[in-house]
């Protein structure tokens, strides 16, 4: 076709993103009953949705031939109360990924840099040569853990953007606070720095306060999600924190109504939900113990995480999680990070985390793992 020699030159270039399978796609390719398939790959909430939030979603659900309030007000009210920041100083998207879009249209373009650290979630790589910036990876110290100075280091006169993912997906790995206030030191004031805690409120270790960063006007801007700790994620909504005066920039490729009704509604109801928040840390404790026990035995190497994943070490992770996928188990393979022996797998229920527990096993006495 004529009209892809048209196409924007660095797009051409861009490896799109592999989600987790979904569960009727593996029944399909594997003739599987897809009521007994067990998906774990995407780090999706383990109880399902908050109840607060479906109730609102059924309330409304007559509203919805309307368009969404553009300003997300209510939400917008309820979280600058929350956070103690003001209303303008959130911005709203699709999901906190649409964010990430909006930071990379506003921030970068060809002879602008990125750094981020190696093994860091794979959209900030994508986003960037889709704009025909410049990746700027900065290898992992011992246990695939940031390294913040090496990733100060590397920042130059053309670095717009530092993406740190905390806790870190897909590695689980947590920043300490004096790690990020030492960081935070030596990054010049004309660099943003982006930290995406998709993860913050089911962290399972001393989350750093970055907000105060954002409230003593350093240049930087703290990402949020729904879809994790709230069980949000098929419905889209998530939040950035920063100046009034960067949101009002980062608003300027953002369209009228990207944030949906039903999605702002279920995000402020979700944020009363506190007993299902203590519900999903209590389970992502177990399931962490769980997993960690079942490496030990098995002698699998393992990275300690602190989200609601785990990173194992079982050797040609691709093959691996094909194997798994055939025995009705989906988990997450990790090429695209450049971790290549390693699979990813997200915390599910007692039920499905055991599931996943005989279909190691099983592939231990194949002699696969
Ligand atoms: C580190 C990180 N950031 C951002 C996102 C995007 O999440 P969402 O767009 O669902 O808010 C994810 C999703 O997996 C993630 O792991």
């Amino acid at each position: 076709m004529k009209i892809l020699d048209k196409i924007n030159e660095p797009v051409s270039k861009v490896r799109p993103y592999q989600p987790g399978r979904p569960i009727e796609d593996v029944a399909r390719d594997f003739g599987l009953n897809p009521d007994e398939i067990v998906k774990i790959a995407s780090n999706e909430s383990v109880l399902g949705v908050s109840p607060k939030a479906q109730k609102a979603l059924i309330e409304c659900v007559s509203n919805l031939h309307r368009y969404p309030d553009a300003g997300a007000w209510e939400l917008r009210d309820k979280l600058s109360k929350k956070m103690n920041l003001e209303p303008d100083q959130f911005i709203f998207g699709a999901g906190s990924n649409e964010i990430l879009v909006f930071l990379a249209q506003v921030f970068l373009g060809p002879g602008k840099a990125v750094v981020a650290s190696a093994h860091a979630f794979v959209i900030y790589k994508i986003l960037t040569a889709m704009m025909g910036g410049d990746f700027i990876e900065v290898p992992v110290k011992a246990g695939l853990q940031h390294d913040l100075d090496a990733m100060a280091k590397a920042i130059t006169p053309e670095t717009s953007l530092v993406f740190v993912c905390n806790p870190n997906n897909p590695t689980g790995t947590l920043i300490s606070q004096e790690e990020i206030d030492n960081f935070m030191e030596q990054v010049p004031d004309d660099v943003l720095v982006v930290f995406d805690e998709a993860y913050a409120e089911i962290c399972l270790g001393e989350m750093p306060d970055t907000l105060s960063f954002v409230k003593k006007g350093k240049t930087c801007i703290v990402l949020r999600t729904f879809s994790k700790a709230y069980g949000l994620a098929g419905i889209r909504i998530g939040y950035g924190m920063a100046s009034a005066e960067l949101v009002s920039e980062l608003n300027k490729p953002r369209q009228p109504f990207n944030a949906n009704l039903a999605a702002q509604n279920m995000a402020v109801a979700a944020l009363d939900d506190d007993e299902f928040l203590q519900d999903s840390i209590e389970a992502y404790r177990s399931a962490k113990q769980y997993y960690e026990q079942l490496c030990n035995e098995l002698e699998l190497e393992f990275i300690p995480s602190y989200a609601n994943f785990v990173l194992i070490k079982t050797g040609n992770g691709g093959d691996i999680a094909q194997k798994l996928m055939a025995l009705g188990v989906i988990v997450r393979p990790l090429q695209p990070y450049l971790l290549d022996d390693w699979i990813r797998v997200s915390f599910g229920t007692a039920e499905e985390n055991q599931a996943f527990g005989s279909a190691i096993k099983q592939l231990r006495q194949s002699n696969d793992v």
